[in-house]
């Protein structure tokens, strides 16, 4: 039986790298049948709505989702769409690749991150005049949750090391609970596990990031981590992400609507075709999401490359050499 796949592209190079990815899921040997759903800044200026019911909907019967990025309505998007999929882990693989200059070419890290509280409750409100709060939101069951989580990726993708970010010794209950629940897990695995602050953490990862593997973060922390290891291995334009849950999953580039570059037609598609990897492996097709894997090094190695990595390729000339390669 077909799998249903929700496409939503959003706005800015959302919009120009989702079709990228549905055009190499094409060119595999795959029932794939794609819903095509609408999300962020236009629908909103044209309905009111930046998520539409139907796109809720069609999200929540498709098998998995592949999502583009939302502009300045980012929020009201992904983050309910996350919540529609029921994912409640935010897997970041960072990877250093052949043949790109990168800060750090000895680069292989996994950010797993908390996908549902900390500090995106979005229970925010002003006091009054000039004073604003904000509620952080951690649980036990969540903490749990993503723990486990982390430590079985760690295990199934042979990760050996494995560190617990968080900032207990300041946010004493928020992080105290997370850091807490998260090395009784490592504990009741008997895996091996560091922890670490995660401001003396950013550091380390960027003199060091060979020293780590599966990093298992509070929200916030996983969200700002992940995009400084795209700094060291060459840019957004290479980071995939998976958000999962116990039966649906999305999957999005961890890039956003790049305002900057958006309409020119050179935005690199590799972070887009890479989720789509994730989400081959995720549905059953690990040889495929492989293939599609391997053939984005080859041409990350070998070029056509987009201007964020040194070339003068469009994005569909990028995608053509990917699809060539399969
Ligand atoms: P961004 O990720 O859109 O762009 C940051 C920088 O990286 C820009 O210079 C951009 O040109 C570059 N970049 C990103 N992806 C690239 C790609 N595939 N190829 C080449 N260069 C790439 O983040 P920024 O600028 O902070 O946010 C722009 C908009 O995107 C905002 O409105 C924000 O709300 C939204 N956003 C949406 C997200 C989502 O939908 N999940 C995530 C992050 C931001
Ligand atoms: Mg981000």
């Amino acid at each position: 039986m077909a799998h249903e796949i929700a496409v939503i592209p959003g706005d800015g190079i959302g919009a120009e790298v989702t079709p990228a990815a549905v055009e190499v899921l094409g060119a595999l040997d795959v029932d794939f049948e794609f819903v095509e759903a609408d999300a962020g800044d236009a629908v909103r200026d044209e309905t009111g709505e930046p998520l539409p019911e139907e796109t809720r909907e069609t999200a929540a019967e498709a098998d998995a989702t592949l999502f583009g990025a939302a502009g300045e309505t980012a929020a009201d998007v992904i983050l309910p769409l996350r919540e529609v999929v029921g994912s409640f882990a935010n897997v970041r693989p960072a990877r250093s690749y052949p043949g790109l200059d990168a800060v750090q070419p000895d680069t292989d890290l996994v950010f797993v991150r908390e996908n549902t509280e900390g500090v995106y409750s979005g229970i925010e409100s002003e006091i009054h005049d000039g004073v604003r709060t904000l509620t952080r939101v951690v649980t036990g069951d969540a903490s749990r949750e993503i723990a486990e989580f982390g430590f079985r990726y760690a295990r199934q993708h042979g990760y050996d090391d494995v560190t617990i970010a968080h900032k207990a010794n300041v946010m004493r209950e928020t992080d105290g609970l997370f850091v807490e629940t998260a090395t009784e897990v490592g504990d009741d695995l008997g895996r091996a596990y560091d922890t670490a602050l995660m401001d003396a953490l950013a550091m380390h990862l960027v003199m060091h990031p060979e020293d780590y593997g599966v990093v298992i973060c509070p929200n916030l922390a996983g969200d700002m981590l992940s995009d400084l290891a795209a700094g060291l291995v060459g840019g957004l334009g290479l980071l995939p992400s998976a958000n999962v849950g116990p039966e649906n999953a999305l999957f999005e580039p961890v890039h956003g609507s790049a305002p900057d570059i958006a309409g020119q037609g050179i935005a690199n598609p590799s972070a887009m075709i890479l989720s789509a990897a994730l989400m081959l492996e995720h549905l059953g097709y690990d040889e495929d999401g492989q293939r599609v894997r391997g053939a984005v090094e080859d041409v990350l190695d070998e070029g056509p490359r987009t201007p964020d990595l040194g070339g003068d390729a469009s994005t569909d000339e990028v995608t053509a050499a990917v699809v060539d390669r399969l």
